[in-house]
């Protein structure tokens, strides 16, 4: 959950710590800080609140040297505080580290180095570490870092520099993420790709178990036992503009403009017209598909919804049964693999801990793992046997929009195939459907031109204190979605809502004024969603309806109706969400939150 800088070059380390710092922000901003070696000692700063408070504090006490690590912290263990915030430092003050993940048995460390005389200045699990490596340090800071690593248990990427080899930097991981960037007598090291774009595009994967010794002169990565691993490095196609706000007022306001682009990238070369779809990196044998009894989509937030829209698809497309999980529940639940089963694991960051234990957990149970990720070289991508990427481009904004714009249509192409190769859908339908995903970016382009009705729709409604969404079959999976967009950036109340379950418990709290979201796509539910409708018109409700452009009995029952332009309905999804996507960003904005980084939640979250 937190943010992982490290450089070791030529130049002055603090501005490209500080850099990538803020390209990592979205990973967790409760505190911040920096370790730089000036040529004599380690220097650290290090400050509470959000990376700005740490800036003020490098500029009013600079620290210069060629290389230093950085760390953005999001805290599991000890509140976020000046002492509590990375790096942490051994008794001496000449070894510091910064850490992403959770030591488990820190307690029992701490207790255990506390008898021994190591006096601790922080409430943090990274700390033990520190002095682990401080008791283990014989002249060998490898071995040392290897000692320490050997008594934690636990998930973690770790960054270690010390006064006693300061010409290098030590890195592990086990389950947190960690990326070296290559350069040219220069070498960096960070949680995710984008802070390393404005330097290199040739990054190494860091696995699960691996050490990596850095130096200006590149990477050398062996496993924890000392047996070098050979890799060959990834070149990124991601350039560093992309990971720029580029004239918007935050990410996420950017990241749903991107939408009909990232579609456009999502589908280029994989649709032909002779009614085929190629999904690159995806290889399900005949036989395989042929058996494949079920189907199971796991993963979390908002990946999850769009795992619901995954299900209802698959089901409808190919006729296979499928079930969406919540990956932090499914684990847990002693599920029933029997047979030829698929697991289609979603995540943007390919990062998110649940999901990926989830994905252990069938692996184990028999299953095939095809994972859905945004993230190039992210362990979803190695623990899956079939890796279909969305091609979103990087996403900053914690509220993600437009991942989730591309996973639908990942979905939508992945069970048109498979219902094609199980000869479930006639040919007609086929053709109709693969039209329609080729006309989807120009539609939400089209839906993104209602953006200052929805600005108005936001000032109406932003000082609300429930909101509720409705819809039904699809409607009502995008109806969760639009919800939790509400929630995470605006903290209004809100509830998404069957529509059909309405009336179950619910219609209690629809009094007058409170605002419901209808959504109205699904034709074949549609007299029944008017009904719905009417039911809490007739409490008092303000209803603002998304529904075709075409259909004048809705516009004629609500209060405001957002119009999307036609499309088959198993697509719709995919333009729906867009003005309530817009909605949320209104509200928030309107509300003076901080949009692009919301309290308590983190992008990728890497611990359970
Ligand atoms: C966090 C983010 C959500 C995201 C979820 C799953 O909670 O704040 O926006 O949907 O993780 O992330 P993933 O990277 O697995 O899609």
């Amino acid at each position: 959950m937190c943010g992982i800088m490290g450089y070791i070059g030529g130049r002055d380390a603090l501005p490209i710590l500080l850099d990538g710092l803020r390209r990592l922000e979205y990973r967790g901003y409760d505190s911040a800080g920096v370790a730089v070696y000036t040529g004599e000692r380690l220097e650290i700063r290090k400050a509470a609140g959000k990376l700005r408070r740490l800036v003020e504090m490098v500029s009013a006490a600079p620290v210069q040297g060629t290389v230093g690590i950085g760390h953005t912290r999001w805290a599991t263990h000890g509140n976020p505080t000046d002492y509590n915030a990375h790096p942490h430092s051994d008794c001496r003050g000449h070894i510091v580290v910064i850490h992403n993940g959770i030591i488990e048995n820190f307690l029992e460390l701490k207790e255990e180095l506390h008898r021994r005389g190591h006096r601790f200045q922080s409430e943090t699990d990274t700390e033990v570490l520190a002095h682990l490596i401080e008791e283990a340090y014989e002249g060998d800071l490898e071995r040392a870092v290897r000692h320490a690593i050997s008594r934690a248990r636990g998930a973690y990427a770790i960054v270690v520099l010390s006064s006693h080899e300061p010409d290098k930097l030590i890195a592990c991981r086990q389950i947190s993420p960690l990326i070296v960037g290559l350069g040219d007598g220069e070498t960096w090291l960070a949680s995710d790709i984008p802070a390393l774009l404005p330097y290199t595009r040739k990054v190494m994967v860091i696995e699960d178990g691996e050490m990596a010794t850095i130096t200006r002169d590149g990477v050398r990565i062996t496993t924890l036992n000392g047996e070098v691993v050979e890799k060959t490095p990834i070149h990124v196609t991601w350039d560093a503009e992309m990971a720029e706000r580029g004239g918007y007022p935050h990410f996420m306001l950017k990241e749903i403009h991107e939408q009909p682009r990232a579609l456009q990238e999502t589908l280029m070369g994989r649709l032909d017209h002779a009614g085929q779809i190629s999904l690159d990196g995806v290889s399900l044998p005949d036989i395989f598909v042929e058996r494949l009894e079920k189907v199971w989509l796991v993963a979390c937030g908002t990946a999850y919804h769009a795992g619901l829209v995954g299900k209802w698809l698959l089901e409808h497309l190919s006729r296979i049964p499928a079930e969406a999980d919540l990956a932090s529940e499914l684990r847990y639940r002693d599920p029933l693999v029997f047979g030829t089963n698929l697991t289609v694991a979603i995540s943007q960051s390919g990062e998110t801990a649940d999901t990926l234990a989830a994905v252990r957990e069938m692996k184990a149970r028999g299953s095939r793992i095809l994972a859905i990720t945004n993230v190039v070289g992210s362990t979803l991508t190695r623990e899956a046997d079939d890796v279909l990427y969305i091609r979103a481009g990087p996403e900053i904004a914690v509220a993600s929009t437009k991942a989730y714009l591309t996973m639908l249509v990942a979905l939508t192409m992945l069970a048109i195939e498979l219902g094609r190769r199980r000869k479930a859908i006639p040919d007609e339908r086929l053709n109709a459907l693969l039209y329609g995903l080729r006309e989807l970016p120009g539609k939400a382009q089209d839906v993104l031109r209602r953006e200052p009705e929805v600005l108005e729709l936001a000032k109406r409604y932003a000082h609300c204190q429930d909101i509720f969404f409705i819809g039904r079959g699809l409607d009502y999976a995008v109806a969760m979605e639009g919800s939790l967009k509400l929630k995470e950036i605006s903290y209004v109340h809100s509830e998404a809502l069957a529509a059909g379950e309405l009336k179950h418990g619910t219609l209690a709290l629809v009094t007058d004024g409170v605002p419901v979201f209808a959504l109205c796509t699904q034709r074949h539910v549609r007299e029944k969603m008017l009904s719905n409708i009417q039911e809490v018109k007739a409490r008092g409700a303000m209803v603002v309806a998304v529904a075709y452009e075409d259909d004048r009995e809705v516009a004629s029952l609500v209060d405001h109706v957002i119009p999307i332009p036609p499309v088959d309905d198993l697509l719709s999804p995919i333009l729906a969400i867009i003005p309530l996507q817009l909605f949320a960003y209104y509200v928030a904005r309107e509300r003076g939150h901080d949009i692009d980084q919301p309290r308590n939640l983190a992008k990728s979250v890497t611990v359970e």
